[in-house]
């Protein structure tokens, strides 16, 4: 990865014992660390309830390391000499022993007090974090001052929109970072660079040439030990509102006028806005029963003992959307997601008008032209395939649907993990790939009354493509389109 040198500063991660610290933020900090080359940039301080020696978060440190593939004499070095921990008082409210020790470790390694805050925190805890830093003089620094938020941002558009003040109450939004790691994908930014770098696609990328947008963000696990956290969220709080609004958001908005993060951000409000109100018969829920994935058999979704047993909690969603713009008016954009369905994949796919005229009459199947189709796949197999027809040889004249494919793991080897894409630019400074306040209150502006609506739950079993008739339910032309994983 090229990247511009960082500034020296301290990384404070809160929650530093959790899962996501160990798995993601702790070997991402480091891989940001390699590639830069500068171990004096980059110091972290954990913070949690938790009491810890500095020693015992740098073994936590150094195993989550080590977990990640990463050894040797490098992560010795930064592990001791780089590495802190302070815990948070389990009763008082102040952060002023906080702020002592970060200005103590910023005056030792001789820092110039840039600052980064990340809440990997359960979201309950958001708030009163915030507040203890502002309160403490910590939302401003003698360098620059950052705060990255962890989804999820707010639980409907009420919470979203008094967290945003919450924020704004300490925090300029030009230091906010709001995550979502769908936009940290190197596939998903490459939608950006496929629309706008390719003037053969975009001139055809609206309402005149294609007939409809499919989005599917399948995934093949089950809640795996978060069902407690899944059960008071559900598909559309924990997929739809954030994931799935970014990829529509990147496929559908206008041009910016400059690659720079106001600019994208901006149409990427823009296009959410033009969103007509989702009505509740567009939207198929599901729940998965006991079925078989792959070849294991696997228990049913209320079936875990974190979930009611009479849980109404969707695990599957479809729908039907339309964008009233100058565009996209009159095209369907169709969206699913589950869990337990028979595969990992993240796909879109653009399907394209038939011709015109057909002046095909009397070959085989008279005039059964297939339609030009991009898919996009995200995830895993990242790449894009062309579909379109070609004549077969010999007559009579037969037409067929043929394929022109790239593939990102021919072209490119191992691509970076979203986390590491998405911390280097808190450390750069760069807010492209976050989400803005106005951009994640309009999403839940969307989705808001569907959250409120009475939306029957359909079971289907585990394993397949989610309840019987999604697609005929919401209007789908065909059956989904998908390109074989
Ligand atoms: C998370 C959701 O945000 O995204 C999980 O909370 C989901 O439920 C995950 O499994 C999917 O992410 P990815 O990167 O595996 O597609």
């Amino acid at each position: 990865m090229q990247m511009n040198p960082v500034d020296p500063h301290l990384f404070v991660i809160f929650g530093a014992t959790g899962d996501l610290t160990k798995r993601k933020l702790i070997p991402s900090i480091f891989r940001v660390l390699t590639e830069d080359g500068a171990l004096a940039a980059h110091n972290l301080l954990g913070v949690s309830r938790t009491d810890l020696s500095d020693q015992e978060f740098r073994d936590l440190t150094n195993a989550a390391l080590h977990d990640a593939g990463h050894d040797g004499a490098l992560v010795e070095e930064w592990c001791k000499d780089r590495v802190f921990y302070e815990p948070t008082p389990k009763s008082s409210t102040d952060f002023a022993d906080l702020k002592a020790r970060i200005e103590k470790i910023e005056a030792d390694l001789g820092l110039p007090g840039n600052r980064v805050f990340y809440l990997a925190l359960p979201p309950g805890a958001f708030p009163s974090v915030i507040e203890q830093l502002g309160d403490a003089g910590l939302a401003e620094g003698p360098g620059w001052t950052r705060l990255v938020v962890e989804k999820p941002f707010g639980h409907d558009l009420g919470t979203a929109h008094e967290l945003n003040q919450h924020v704004h109450d300490h925090f300029d939004e030009h230091q906010v970072y709001r995550i979502d790691h769908y936009l940290g994908k190197e596939t998903v930014q490459n939608l950006l660079a496929f629309r706008f770098a390719n003037l053969l696609f975009e001139s055809a990328w609206n309402r005149d040439r294609v007939e409809a947008i499919e989005i599917t963000v399948a995934e093949s696990l089950g809640t795996e030990g978060r069902a407690g956290y899944y059960d008071r969220s559900g598909v559309l709080r924990d997929m739809v509102q954030n994931h799935i609004t970014q990829l529509l958001s990147l496929v559908a908005m206008e041009a910016p006028n400059e690659f720079e993060a106001d600019a994208i951000r901006s149409e990427k409000v823009d296009v959410l806005k033009a969103i007509s109100p989702i009505a509740a018969s567009d939207v198929v829920y599901g729940q998965y029963e006991a079925g078989v994935v792959g070849d294991h058999a696997v228990p049913g979704y209320r079936d875990d003992p974190e979930v009611a047993a009479d849980s109404k909690t969707p695990t599957y969603m479809a729908m039907r959307l339309e964008i009233a713009n100058w565009r996209w008016e009159g095209v369907p954009v169709f969206v699913r997601t589950g869990k337990r369905l028979p595969h990992k994949t993240t796909q879109i796919a653009v399907t394209f008008r038939r011709p015109p005229v057909c002046i095909f009459h009397g070959v085989k199947d008279d005039c059964a032209t297939h339609q030009n189709v991009v898919i996009i796949t995200l995830q895993p197999n990242e790449g894009f395939e062309l579909r379109f027809d070609v004549k077969a040889p010999g007559s009579p004249l037969q037409l067929v649907s043929q394929g022109l494919h790239f593939d990102y793991a021919e072209a490119f080897q191992s691509l970076p993990d979203a986390y590491q894409t998405l911390i280097l630019d808190v450390m750069e400074g760069d807010q492209t790939l976050f989400v803005r306040s106005d951009e994640v209150e309009t999403s839940w502006a969307l989705y808001t009354p569907l959250l409120e609506a009475d939306i029957e739950v359909l079971p289907y079993a585990a394993g397949t493509w989610g309840p019987d008739g999604v697609a005929e339910k919401l209007g789908l032309p065909g059956d989904w389109v998908m390109r074989p994983v």
